[in-house]
């Protein structure tokens, strides 16, 4: 049995942005008008109610964060809605974009509301730059039509978006360097010395969120916060968009909810593993994310199970791999992504990811020692704890969840060159 579901994903491809009676007709800006009806406090507990957890990879509960955040005072303040999704094998903000850009705009009109804010901004990943048009256009009808700009619906609210293209750096997804990369800087992380919601772009009051969030903000103020949390299990409450791709038969951005097995995940919903093929493994939540083995497909997709299993959702991308791919071959290419897009600002990722690189390709080739299994242990530990964001601190986690599930894939790599010379 197939178990999606629809409240996030309710109006894909259902209706393109002009007219936007189009959207309107499907309850099109209904939580907005809710939202003004609610104030900040209303719209704050509808989202605790709900459960919404943030859905950029860090699951930090949205209603706590906005109330932090609807406590900071300012006479300016700014929204920026995170669509730099540069995880690989992530592709759910896109399909959110592609086929319900007026959801994401209400969202951050929603969130403009509770923060008190004048000034939204989309930063949207170079990558989709057929999107960027779309998404202006999106917004230049809603502001025509009342729901953006000045005197949103006649209540005396200002609040304007502005479409921000990334430069394809996928460290510019984390907030700081984020908002670093706006400001006309380099885009490297931030020291955290003031919370985002104090100090932000500009050092203004800034609630950045991901673009699922901020959609899933929408379809909770139109449903009700109670209703949604009617999904999910006790500690993981809705739905999330999940990018299902790699050796499976049917590809795609789903909404599942919370508490469905993986099994259910890649067999009733994804048709299983491409040209008839055994399963070897998942990849959860992108390059960042942990191999799960086979074995574990009957855990639950929900934040608990999988955490008590050392596995994150993160992004919320689950790529299937079938017997025919080697994990040192898989991981070298996961390394290399993370070579490649290290920043270079702190030792324990620039050097670690060089060195781990190099190792990692002893092992690809055949080449490698005992030592080397203890070398890329250690070192990617280093990096797991020493690192200072969390591209460096996560880009180790494929591997030590690899050599924990696949142990004998490594020692196989061992002398193998010079046993068969
Ligand atoms: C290396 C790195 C890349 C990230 N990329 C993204 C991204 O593409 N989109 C996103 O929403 N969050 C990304 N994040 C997480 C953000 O820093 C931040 O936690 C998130 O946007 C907050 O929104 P949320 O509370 O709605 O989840 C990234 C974090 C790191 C460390
Ligand atoms: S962990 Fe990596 S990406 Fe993050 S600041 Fe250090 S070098 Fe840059």
């Amino acid at each position: 049995m197939d178990r999606t579901v629809n409240i996030i994903s309710k109006n894909f491809k259902k209706y393109d942005i002009e007219p936007i009676d189009e959207y309107i007709s499907l309850g099109g800006f209904d939580a907005l008008k809710k939202a003004f009806d609610l104030g900040p406090q209303g719209i704050i507990d509808e989202l605790k109610l709900s459960g919404l957890k943030g859905r950029g990879g860090a699951a930090y509960p949205t209603g706590k964060k906005w109330e932090q955040a609807a406590r900071v005072s300012g006479d300016k303040k700014i929204i920026i809605c995170n669509a730099d999704e540069g995880e690989p094998a992530t592709f759910k903000d896109r399909y959110l974009l592609q086929y319900d850009p007026y959801k994401v705009i209400e969202g951050m009109a929603i969130a403009a509301i509770t923060f008190n804010a004048n000034e939204g901004y989309i930063y949207i990943r170079e990558e989709y730059r057929h999107l960027h048009d779309k998404f202006r256009k999106a917004v230049q009808l809603a502001k025509e039509n009342g729901f953006l700009g000045e005197n949103i619906l006649d209540t005396g609210f200002n609040f304007d978006i502005t479409v921000f293209s990334g430069a394809g750096a996928y460290v510019c997804g984390e907030s700081t360097a984020l908002i670093e990369s706006m400001e006309g800087k380099s885009g490297r992380p931030r020291l955290k010395l003031n919370r985002t919601s104090e100090k932000g772009l500009y050092q203004l009051p800034t609630l950045a969120n991901n673009v699922e969030t901020l959609a899933a903000v929408t379809s909770i103020l139109y449903a009700g916060g109670e209703e949604y949390a009617k999904y999910g299990t006790p500690s993981s409450k809705g739905t999330k968009l999940i990018s299902l791709c790699g050796n499976i038969n049917k590809p795609g951005a789903y909404e599942v909810p919370f508490g469905v097995t993986l099994r259910e995940i890649i067999y009733d919903i994804g048709g299983g593993v491409k040209d008839g093929k055994t399963l070897k493994f998942l990849q959860l939540g992108g390059a960042s994310g942990a191999i799960v083995p086979a074995s574990l497909l009957d855990l639950k997709y929900c934040y608990e199970e999988l955490k008590d299993n050392g596995i994150d959702i993160g992004s919320g991308a689950i790529l299937v791999a079938d017997e025919t791919n080697r994990v040192v071959d898989f991981l070298k290419s996961v390394q290399d992504f993370f070579l490649h897009e290290s920043c270079g600002k702190c030792t324990p990722c620039r050097e670690g990811n060089r060195q781990i690189t190099k190792v990692l390709n002893r092992f690809v080739s055949g080449d490698a020692s005992v030592e080397d299994l203890q070398t890329i242990e250690k070192f990617s530990n280093i990096m797991k704890y020493a690192s200072f964001c969390g591209l460096g601190k996560t880009a180790p986690t494929a591997l030590l969840s690899a050599i924990e599930h696949f142990p004998i894939e490594f020692y196989q790599q061992i002398h193998k060159v010079r046993k068969t010379s």
